[in-house]
């Protein structure tokens, strides 16, 4: 039989995968964004010492070999001989221009002519390289009064490394090179990887989707599958009691009942001077065949449940606690009127409560059980209390394991109705047993 809830379980699936996807892919963003940071500082620095080796290769390679030593007295033709170098060889897209600053932080030479022979102390970090020799790059502050020519030059990284005239005089070389040009370089270096990282990661998530469908499917497949296993199990019990009950009905309680009227009728039968214990035994034999009758038919009433639907809930219950009360506990039985449930939920109602007290029966050696049923907001309850001995949880536990399932199979039918059962138990205590479902 399909299983009714085949169809609304399926957007479960969905709902599992996409929560699989979006984890997948916060992970990829968190990773992503983390790898591009890391490249994009690779790819910065990188730039940066471009940059550095750009401003060595001008001061060195270009402007130091055309230095004269009257350029520091601001001779003209000296001032021209480094124009040219500058003008013709290393201003560019790139670098946008060029400072030499004395020691003392007079300006000797600028390709801008209106900032030669300023002064402005040089900053520490200035007189370090002088110092040490070694270049150094930064973004520049282009606020200081020394930058005023610069201003409208956009962003500017500037660069610095000693040089020397001929007699050896030091003097620093600065270039301004354009920020965007030198992270554009950084880009061309940075891009192709995280482009490289992002789409293979990509990939990897969306690889991974169809295989998270297929497990979530069959997940759900195995799941209705046990289901289905569950229903036909239990349907096949059914099944096999009736048979059970037919063969007992027309075979045995048949013969039975034909033995103890043949008993009856030849007692009734005997000669008057017969032997009185003949006569007795005869009729305690017809009796104690009238005894296993009933005894027999007891049993079928409980391997073949009435059918709720002629003889009404009420009555199913009231033939349930019929044996408890025979066996002397006090039995109390509240049935709310006119219950108008689906066949299925009076089913699970019967079965449930038939569990219940055939554990009362069993394993509470209670004094007194009370049934209860009622309606309240769209569902039923049921609730059997019993004073017995109670259990615990570990106790059902090892029960189960022994293959005792009668509650975890009512559990399973209840849960697959929607609704659930309770149980509420401690050692001496007694039990309560409920069951909840949506009618
Ligand atoms: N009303 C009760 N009072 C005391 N103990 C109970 C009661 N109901 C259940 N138990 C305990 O819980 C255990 C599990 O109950 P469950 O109905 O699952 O199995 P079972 O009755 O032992 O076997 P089965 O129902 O499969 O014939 C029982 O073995 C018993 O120890
Ligand atoms: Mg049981």
């Amino acid at each position: 039989m399909p299983s009714p809830d085949t169809v609304t379980r399926a957007p479960a699936v969905a709902g599992e995968v996409a929560k699989f996807v979006a984890a997948g892919l916060a992970a990829l963003a968190v990773f992503v964004i983390g790898a591009v940071l890391v490249i994009r500082d690779l790819g910065q620095s990188e730039a940066l010492r471009d940059a550095r080796q750009f401003a060595i290769l001008s001061g060195q390679g270009i402007v130091e070999p055309v230095l004269r030593d009257s350029l520091l007295r601001g001779d003209r033709r000296a001032l021209e001989a480094v124009d040219v170098a500058v003008q013709e060889r290393v201003l560019g897209e790139r670098i946008v221009r060029v400072k030499i600053w004395d020691r003392a932080g007079r300006v000797v030479y600028s390709d801008e002519p209106r900032a030669i022979g300023s002064t402005f102390p040089l900053e520490d970090e200035k007189l370090e390289v002088l110092r040490t020799g070694e270049a150094r790059a930064e973004l520049s502050n282009l606020a200081g009064p020394e930058n005023r020519f610069e201003r409208g030059l956009g962003e500017l990284y500037e660069v610095y490394l000693p040089i020397r005239t001929p007699d050896g005089t030091p003097l620093l070389f600065e270039t301004y090179q354009r920020a965007e040009e030198v992270s554009s370089t950084g880009r061309r270096i940075w891009l192709p990887f995280a482009a490289l990282v992002l789409w293979s990661l990509v990939l990897l998530w969306l690889v991974q989707v169809p295989l998270a469908w297929r497990l979530a499917n069959r997940v759900r497949r195995g799941h209705e599958e046990r289901e289905r296993l569950l229903e036909r199990a239990v349907d096949a019990s059914i099944d096999e009691r009736r048979r059970i009950a037919g063969e007992l009905h027309d075979g045995v309680v048949q013969d039975l009942a034909g033995i103890s009227y043949s008993l009856s009728a030849a007692a009734d039968r005997l000669p008057q001077d017969a032997p009185a214990d003949v006569r007795a035994a005869l009729r305690e034999g017809a009796t104690a065949t009238r005894d296993s009758m009933r005894r027999i038919r007891s049993l079928l009433l409980e391997i073949h449940p009435p059918n709720l639907r002629a003889a009404g809930l009420g009555a199913a219950l009231a033939d349930l606690v019929t044996p408890l009360a025979t066996h002397g506990i006090a039995v109390e039985l509240d049935v709310a009127d006119a219950l108008a449930l689906p066949e299925d939920v009076e089913q699970l109602v019967y079965r449930a409560a038939g569990e219940a007290l055939r554990n009362v029966e069993k394993h509470a050696h209670a004094s007194r059980v009370s049934v209860e049923l009622r309606a309240r907001d769209g569902a039923v309850r049921l609730a059997v209390v019993d004073d017995g001995v109670g259990f615990t949880a570990e106790e059902r536990e090892r029960r189960r394991a022994e293959g005792h399932v009668g509650l975890s199979l009512v559990e399973e039918l209840a849960t697959r109705a929607g609704g659930r059962i309770e149980i509420r138990s401690a050692p001496g205590r007694g039990t309560m047993f409920t069951l909840e479902v949506p009618a």
